[in-house]
């Protein structure tokens, strides 16, 4: 494959303001920290693996008013740039995050994995709106398992087993750090700032009424049938067909979809054929102990 010989697996993270990232990304932060956010910009924040691609692609056809082939003009990565992202030399050419923003017409999508604490201020200062989509600490944690095999960047995630005692340790080898201060610090931010708080579950269940949910927060109107073809080309079994969606075209070296494609199976529940009846009741004494006091809550029985 391309690329391989100067690129393998990542020994482990690097550490953002006590968060671990990759090292790459935390060498290209000072230009990440000064980004210039336009009013007019969308951001898209998520904890991995909690549905990004698909609420990307989502509001891609949405900004397109639904025409599938403006929405196959380029790689997801490239129409809705990742923030944070720094790869260097490896990925050449691939621009850092920050590097492919300033060249992209207003108004645009903008993706992020940050902490709320970490994100630029300047998204706060020009008063950007933000879509926020959680998805259950389950399965998040077991797609989680999967993305640290196919991605390189990642640090070796161990058994199973081990890989669920690093979530919920949310320690050195924990990308992006704890689950819960994630989404509950995102929550809490909902009550002053113009945020709209998704969950995966709920896109799962009735896309439809999510999709009305995120038009109304844009203030956007559609024709019906511009919200039917955004269902369907953003449906599981399309995107996972659309090289526009399925991060096929990265190279080999940096995601090998040959070990688990990154759209694996898009559904509700695949915990339940992963965890055990141990680990699920010491996963869940964990859960109960960490969203103590909170009012934010998760549909895992999907
Ligand atoms: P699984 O590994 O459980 O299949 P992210 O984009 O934040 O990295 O999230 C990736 C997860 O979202 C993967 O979960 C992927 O399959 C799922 N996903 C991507 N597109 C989807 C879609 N259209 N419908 C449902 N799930 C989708």
């Amino acid at each position: 494959p391309q690329d391989s010989g100067r690129y393998g697996r990542q020994e482990e993270l690097g550490s953002l303001h006590g968060i671990p990232l990759y090292k790459c990304f935390v060498e290209g932060w000072p230009q990440v920290e000064d980004f210039q956010a336009r009013p007019d910009d969308l951001l898209i924040a998520t904890y991995p693996k909690s549905g990004t691609t698909w609420l990307s692609e989502i509001l891609d056809m949405i900004y397109h008013d639904g025409d599938v082939e403006k929405c196959r003009r380029d790689a997801i990565f490239n129409r809705v740039p990742f923030l944070e992202m720094k790869v260097p030399e490896m990925l050449t050419p691939c621009p850092a995050g920050v590097e492919l923003l300033e060249k992209t017409p207003s108004p645009r999508l903008v993706k992020t994995h940050l902490p709320i604490q970490l994100l630029p201020t300047s998204f706060w200062d020009k008063n950007c709106k933000v879509i926020y989509m959680a998805r259950n600490p389950k399965d998040v944690v077991i797609s989680y398992y999967y993305f640290y095999q196919m991605a390189k960047i990642h640090p070796d995630p161990g058994t199973l087993n081990e890989f669920l005692e690093t979530f919920m340790a949310a320690g050195v080898g924990l990308a992006y750090g704890s689950w819960y201060e994630h989404v509950r610090g995102w929550w809490e931010k909902k009550q002053e700032k113009q945020l709209l708080y998704l969950f995966y579950e709920d896109m799962k269940k009735d896309p439809q009424q999510e999709v009305q949910k995120i038009l109304r927060f844009l203030g956007k109107e559609v024709a019906e049938g511009t919200v039917a073809r955004i269902l369907h080309h953003t449906s599981f079994q399309e995107m996972r067909k659309n090289p526009a969606a399925n991060y096929e075209t990265m190279p080999t070296a940096f995601m090998d979809h040959s070990l688990s494609p990154f759209l694996r199976k898009g559904i509700s529940g695949d915990w339940k054929n992963h965890f055990t009846v141990a680990q699920n009741e010491r996963f869940d004494r964990h859960y109960r102990e960490h969203m103590e006091g909170s009012d934010l809550h998760f549909q895992m029985e999907v």
